[in-house]
């Protein structure tokens, strides 16, 4: 780990948790802690609770639970470090590098070293393109359309059909195999495990960059049509493709009010050279929260626009909850001539797509007319079910000022009533909170609502029904659990039962760093489970977990142990198990 336990420890605790998830969600005193709508998941009524002496949050709807720090990581895709870091900055806390173990060295070594090839190899490429005898890759990409000024400003390149010669040029420079291995650049020849090999050779190449404009990874094209057209470089300590959008770099200081999502290198480098330089791509993979966040740090709304085939569309509206869940304004535009933006530049312009994007239509819009498409508006009974269907669009995912507007350009558009579709958009709504009440509200997609396995839903149960707990307590063993947070868990509620004091908040934090266990220790410490609203179905599923806990315990003991007194102990446990019938009477 990157800095000791007391350090950490120091940021957490002079972090004010209450104030830092304020600024994600409104907060609201309710005796112990406080409670507001779930930051993690799309929902109307709050289910989310942050205990400020705990220093947890925990939401009773999605599961989604965690401190401080986990808080960060998973609401702004910080890393732990980037959390600490920002934590410390906010508190003005002082980091010292020398806190750095011998590991966080190394790594920082390697990937200053990895960098550097990148970079070397970037410019590698580039001369190349330009070199005389490489026309034809220069021509490949002129003949697209692009200047020698766009070509240079992205950096663009050519790897030769020569499948040493970037490793031949990096080696010369001193590079050891097992760094330009990493490096994502080279592949290992199956015939002869110790060769490397050049990626992609024969390839015109695309630079992707960080933030701060260094080069941390690459795509290649072929210039036929062979396959596979693009190749990609593997995900590395540099390069997240989650976490990176291609052209980002230039389009956070495009100053627009607005970002423009395309799909592919060829489609951004077209927007730029166009003058839409808030143009960004997720690069083939799908679009994930982590692009979402990322785009929100810069700009309040985002233009989809993606090929007009039915992946494009697809995608399109795959991205959609994933942007609103940060809080973005989407707008989707799908070109209805010439497949995908280079394209339709080529053909009709700026200006052309400057009026598209201008009066793009709204998210919601672009999925009332996907859902029409599915239906014949003509037959009566078609009809209604598709105002059925994007009523129950509009109750589940709008606001009610959103509703309002909605309300009036639907009932504009589709010829009905206002107060017929609004009936049917409130009948969606209740029916909507029944389910809610029934099950869970409905969690957007990337967030799926947390399973607990039975040790920590009783676990959590032990806690928070200290009197049921004493009677079984001394039937049980942290033992019982698995070695590690489910061990520490249980014998930290074992002792504070015994103890009545209340369990070391610090060991946890300092200990199980992690999302998910943070995620684990807050649904044990927070989450009361409210089922059991009688008392006796709650005893006999504490009863039957000690006999099962008990009876896998002594198995595996009896497996493990050759003592033969232990081994006789166990035997007599185990039939004094099935015996077992533990006495709550005189609770
Ligand atoms: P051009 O054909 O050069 O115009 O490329 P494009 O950017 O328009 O590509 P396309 O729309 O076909 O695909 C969009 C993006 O998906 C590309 O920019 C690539 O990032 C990715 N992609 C496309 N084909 C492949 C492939 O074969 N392999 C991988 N890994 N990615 C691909
Ligand atoms: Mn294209």
């Amino acid at each position: 780990m990157l800095y000791p336990e007391h350090v950490i420890e120091e940021i957490r605790e002079q972090s004010d948790i209450i104030s830092i998830i304020s600024e994600y969600t409104a907060l609201n005193k309710k005796g112990s802690s406080y409670v507001g709508l779930c930051p993690f998941h799309n929902e109307k009524t709050p289910s989310f609770s942050v205990s400020e002496d705990k220093q947890l949050y925990y939401c009773f709807g999605c599961g989604a639970g965690g401190n401080v720090i986990t808080f960060l990581m998973q609401k702004e895709n910080m890393t732990f470090i980037e959390a600490i870091k920002y934590l410390a900055e906010r508190e003005n806390i002082k980091l010292d590098e020398t806190y750095l173990s011998n590991e966080e060295v190394e790594n920082n070594k390697k990937r200053g070293l990895l960098l550097e090839i990148l970079t070397e190899s970037a410019r590698y490429f580039h001369y190349s393109l330009r070199a005389p005898e490489n026309e034809e890759a220069l021509h490949y990409l002129t003949s697209r359309g692009l200047t020698m000024e766009t070509i240079k400003h992205f950096g663009l390149g050519y790897a030769t059909h020569q499948f040493n010669d970037l490793y031949e040029y990096l080696k010369q420079k001193g590079y050891s195999d097992q760094l330009l291995l990493e490096s994502g650049l080279f592949l290992q020849s199956k015939q002869n495990q110790n060769r490397l090999y050049d990626r992609f050779a024969g390839r015109v190449i695309y630079p992707i960059f960080d933030l701060s404009k260094k080069v941390i990874a690459f795509g290649g094209r072929v210039l036929d049509g062979s396959m596979p057209k693009y190749l990609n470089s593997p995900e590395n300590i540099l390069f997240n493709k989650s976490r990176n959008l291609y052209g980002m770099h230039l389009a956070k200081n495009s100053g627009a009010s607005y970002f423009i999502l395309v799909e592919g290198y060829m489609d951004v480098i077209a927007m730029h050279q166009a003058g839409f330089t808030q143009t960004v791509a997720s690069l083939g993979t799908a679009f994930t929260p982590g692009h979402a966040k990322l785009l929100k740090r810069h700009a309040k709304e985002v233009v989809i626009l993606y090929d007009s085939d039915g992946a494009g569309q697809k995608a399109a509206l795959r991205a959609i909850p994933i942007l609103r869940s940060e809080g973005l304004k989407v707008k989707v535009l799908l070109l209805q001539e010439g497949k995908d933006p280079d394209e339709y530049l080529k053909t009709h312009g700026y200006e052309s797509m400057k009026n598209l994007l201008e009066g793009a239509p709204s998210d919601l819009w672009f999925q009332i007319r996907t859902i029409e498409k599915k239906y014949d508006l003509k037959i009566p009974e078609e009809k209604v079910k598709f105002l059925q269907e994007i009523a129950g669009l509009l109750a589940d995912t709008s606001s009610s000022i959103e509703q309002a507007i909605y309300l009036k350009e639907i009932s504009k558009t589709y010829e009905i009533d206002e107060e017929a579709f609004k009936a049917e958009m409130n009948r969606y709504y209740q029916q909507g909170k029944r389910k809610v009440a029934m099950k869970v509200e409905a969690v957007s997609p990337h967030q799926k609502k947390q399973v607990f396995n039975n040790e920590v839903i009783f676990l959590a149960n032990l806690y928070h029904y200290p009197n049921l707990a004493r009677h079984v307590q001394s039937y049980l063993k942290p033992e019982f659990f698995e070695q590690g947070l489910l061990y520490d868990l249980a014998k930290a509620i074992l002792e504070s039962l015994r103890t009545g004091e209340e369990i070391d908040m610090t060991y946890f934090t300092t200990h199980y760093p992690e999302v998910n266990e943070q995620n684990i220790i807050s649904h044990v410490l927070i989450h009361k489970d409210q089922r059991y609203e009688d008392i006796a179905l709650l005893q006999k599923m504490m009863t039957e977990n000690v006999k099962r806990l008990n009876k896998i315990y002594i198995e595996r003991r009896l497996k493990e142990t050759t003592d033969i007194s232990e081994v006789q102990n166990l035997l007599f446990q185990k039939k004094e198990l099935d015996r077992l019938n533990i006495d709550y009477i005189n609770g």
